[in-house]
């Protein structure tokens, strides 16, 4: 038997999830109506201690929309330099948002408080763009899977309250984080903004991510997901809740 080992993503889905989509209970979800995805945004939300949550079909999209509902053209996000929002998301960033990156020389993708801090341009210096943005990642990708401590995100979080910035994670493999580190969940909710998760990334899972966050924050995500195409319609049948662990 040959084992692929590319990627988390090639895994294939077992008997009993085939089964279970072919027993989904579907609907529209452009209009709300797909139960199986109510239900799951629900259970992410709860999961993490968020208000609202809001399913796409890829950890890309959520991310790129999640920055879109942060910024507003011409103004600039702090990243690591390894970020996937910027080199794996065709320069979506800039597409999608008319945003512009400034990078960190982070290590292994996960950048500090102090580092935020020298990143961010001054307000008042309308020469460079105005700085509303920190995209972190947990498990960095391009940084090997390394995964930040809950104390370093409290302390990038006082600083973006401190600025008033918004606090997005890219979190596509946070629940393989969240194992290795044996964190809350829970307390993720407290620190970010909006999260994206990927379940795409699970063990034979076939798509989709999830966008959980502030409803102030939230608020248009419907509409930045339909904008860029990411509005499905009987998606549920790919959602079987009895296979998220
Ligand atoms: C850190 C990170 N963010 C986002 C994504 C994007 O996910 P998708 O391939 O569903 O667009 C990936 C995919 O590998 C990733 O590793």
């Amino acid at each position: 038997m040959k084992i692929d080992l590319r990627s988390d993503t090639v895994t294939k889905p077992t008997a009993a999830m085939m089964q279970a989509i072919i027993n989904a209970n579907v609907g529209d979800d452009v209009y709300k109506e797909d139960p199986t995805v109510n239900l799951l945004e629900q259970r992410i939300a709860e999961m993490f201690g968020m208000e609202t949550a809001l399913y796409f079909p890829t950890g890309s999209m959520a991310n790129q929309a999640a920055i879109k509902l942060h910024t507003q053209p011409g103004e600039q996000l702090i990243c690591d330099k390894y970020a996937h929002v910027y080199n794996y998301e065709g320069g979506g960033v800039s597409f999608n948002s008319g945003v512009s990156c400034k990078l960190v020389d982070g290590h292994r993708g996960m950048i500090t408080a102090q580092q935020v801090e020298d990143h961010i341009n001054p307000p008042d210096f309308y020469h460079s763009p105005l700085t509303t943005l920190v995209c972190l990642e947990n498990t960095t990708n391009k940084g090997g899977g390394a995964c930040y401590s809950l104390d370093t995100f409290r302390e990038i979080k006082a600083v973006t309250d401190k600025h008033q910035l918004g606090l997005h994670l890219d979190g596509a493999r946070l629940w393989n984080a969240l194992v290795a580190t044996n964190q809350d969940p829970k307390s993720y909710g407290e620190i970010f903004d909006t999260i994206s998760v990927c379940l795409s990334k699970g063990m034979g899972a076939p798509m989709g991510t999830v966008l959980i966050g502030k409803n102030e924050i939230m608020k248009n995500a419907i509409r930045v997901r339909k904008v860029l195409g990411g509005g499905m319609r009987q998606v549920g049948l790919w959602q079987q809740q009895d296979y998220m662990h």
